[in-house]
């Protein structure tokens, strides 16, 4: 995807990059490398993004600064939609302008809707092969409701990537997080524990399941959990997983 003539020269593709915040870590070419907060390469690793996504259509949910659009259009997908509302809208530390950067650094095709999750229809975006919603679902105040809105533009395969909780307890469980209780970020709402997020999926018409990153054993979790300011033991019950969900 990197572009033969460069639309930006180096030089000045450096001057805008330091200018901005950035999410995500985006290689934009001529070395050139976004400082994103995100370990996104390991997030990469960890959601197992198909490899090759020719002649698909990919729909990104919660894109922030785009780099999972960016990578899917990278591996063929025929068509990606980047879509993103809260800070998009300048509701959090970061914008939409290192998105629009990137774009045009990589000279990518990547169409942008500022679209809220629950105001997803496919009467208004159509609905797509693959969907990407990664770190986002615990930012909803209506998760399931959420899910269902996610479905609804899911032709088949959804690669979901999100905090989980009460990783403990066998039967379906969700925690509610008071204030900025989960990571200090007071738009953390809920997080499910994994068999709580299958049922979900499940309510919401997913039938098949491939876990693909699971939370770190317990013992590494309680010894996070010892070293951490907070309860030990709701510490000790959090992770994040990956999968893929089909219909
Ligand atoms: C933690 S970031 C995840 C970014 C990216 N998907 C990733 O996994 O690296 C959460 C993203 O969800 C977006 N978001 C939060 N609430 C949203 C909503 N109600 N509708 C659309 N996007 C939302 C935020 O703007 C932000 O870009």
């Amino acid at each position: 995807m990197t572009p033969v003539t460069p639309l930006l020269g180096r030089d000045e593709l450096v001057r805008q990059v330091s200018a901005l915040r950035w999410f995500h870590r985006i290689d934009l070419g001529q070395g050139v490398v976004t400082p994103g907060l995100d370990d996104t390469p390991a997030k990469l690793d960890r959601v197992r993004l198909p490899a090759d996504l020719r002649g698909k259509s990919v729909l990104d949910i919660g894109a922030w600064d785009g780099f999972f659009s960016f990578e899917a259009e990278k591996r063929g997908a025929a068509r990606v939609m980047a879509v993103d509302s809260f800070c998009w809208n300048g509701g959090g530390w970061g914008s939409k302008a290192g998105f629009e950067l990137a774009r045009r650094a990589l000279n990518s095709k990547v169409e942008d809707r500022e679209i809220d999750v629950l105001d997803l229809a496919p009467e208004t975006i159509g609905a797509f092969d693959v969907v990407l919603f990664f770190g986002v679902l615990y930012h909803m105040r209506h998760p399931l409701w959420a899910l269902e809105k996610v479905s609804s533009v899911t032709k088949s395969h959804l690669i979901l990537e999100t905090k989980v909780d009460l990783l403990s307890l066998n039967a379906p469980a969700m925690a509610f997080y008071v204030g900025d209780e989960l990571n200090h970020d007071p738009t953390n709402w809920w997080a499910p524990n994994i068999s709580g997020l299958c049922d979900m999926l499940r309510a919401v018409g997913f039938r098949r399941f491939e876990i693909t990153s699971k939370p770190a054993p317990w013992l590494y979790r309680w010894i996070r959990a010892l070293r951490s300011n907070g309860s030990v033991w709701r510490e000790s019950q959090r992770g994040r997983v990956s999968l893929h969900a089909w219909k």
